[in-house]
């Protein structure tokens, strides 16, 4: 499973980067906003610290001007992937622009059918929000379950990429589905590296070691 970080925070987008673990990024206009810095200079910042996808969205509704938008977002480097939403528009778009060989992530997926939908259109990327769907009380994980199906039944490419994740166990269940990425809140990629058990056999091991004397350095 690739592993996208859910942020235009550079400094933090920085700091998963040097793990060697982060394999793209996502913006959203939410996340953008969330920044307070100018939309263009983030995603300069962004696409040299990262070699993986990093999605840049249209704000435009009518397909036209989502074109005239994904040409000026897709000069910033040849890493930028177009993220639609799930309109008319955006299914358009996205069938233009992945015949023409750029990356497009479409975003807002709350369905199946929605999902079925953009992988004819060719999608790149199909970004299913769980956590949203867990926040009305519905099964965001049983989503992910139906989409594999689909795109399995019908070898669809469209890479299944999880997002709205909202702790560690929605990234455990999506890699039992088997989806090909999640994009993940800094602060959730973080605690997928803890465990009590590690923290307190390290202490343990290195009380012992102190009683040896010894150094290996
Ligand atoms: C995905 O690309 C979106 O940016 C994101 O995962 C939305 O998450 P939220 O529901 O926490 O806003």
């Amino acid at each position: 499973m690739k592993f996208f970080v859910d942020t235009a925070d550079v400094a933090a987008i920085r700091e998963l980067a040097s793990t060697g673990l982060l394999d793209g990024v996502t913006t959203n206009p939410s996340l953008i906003a969330k920044s307070g810095r100018d939309f263009f200079e983030v995603l300069k910042e962004i696409c040299a610290t990262v070699d993986g996808p990093v999605s840049a969205e249209v704000t435009a509704l009518q397909h036209d001007a989502m074109m005239r938008e994904a040409e000026k977002l897709r000069k910033v480097a040849d890493n930028i992937t177009i993220k639609v939403p799930l309109t008319v528009d955006g299914l358009k778009t996205c069938k233009a622009l992945t015949t023409d060989g750029t990356m497009v992530n479409v975003t807002l997926c709350f369905s199946a059918a929605q999902a079925l939908l953009a992988a004819k259109a060719g999608a790149t990327f199909i970004s299913p929000f769980i956590g949203r769907h867990d926040d009305i009380a519905q099964d965001g994980m049983k989503l992910i379950e139906d989409i594999r199906q689909i795109y399995d039944n019908y070898n669809f490419a469209t890479q299944i990429l999880v997002a709205s994740v909202r702790h560690p166990m929605h990234i455990v269940d999506a890699a039992l589905i088997g989806a090909d990425v999640c994009t993940v809140p800094p602060d959730i990629l973080h605690k997928l590296y803890y465990h009590p058990l590690t923290e307190k056999g390290l202490a343990a091991f290195l009380a012992d070691w102190e009683k040896t004397g010894q150094t290996i350095a």
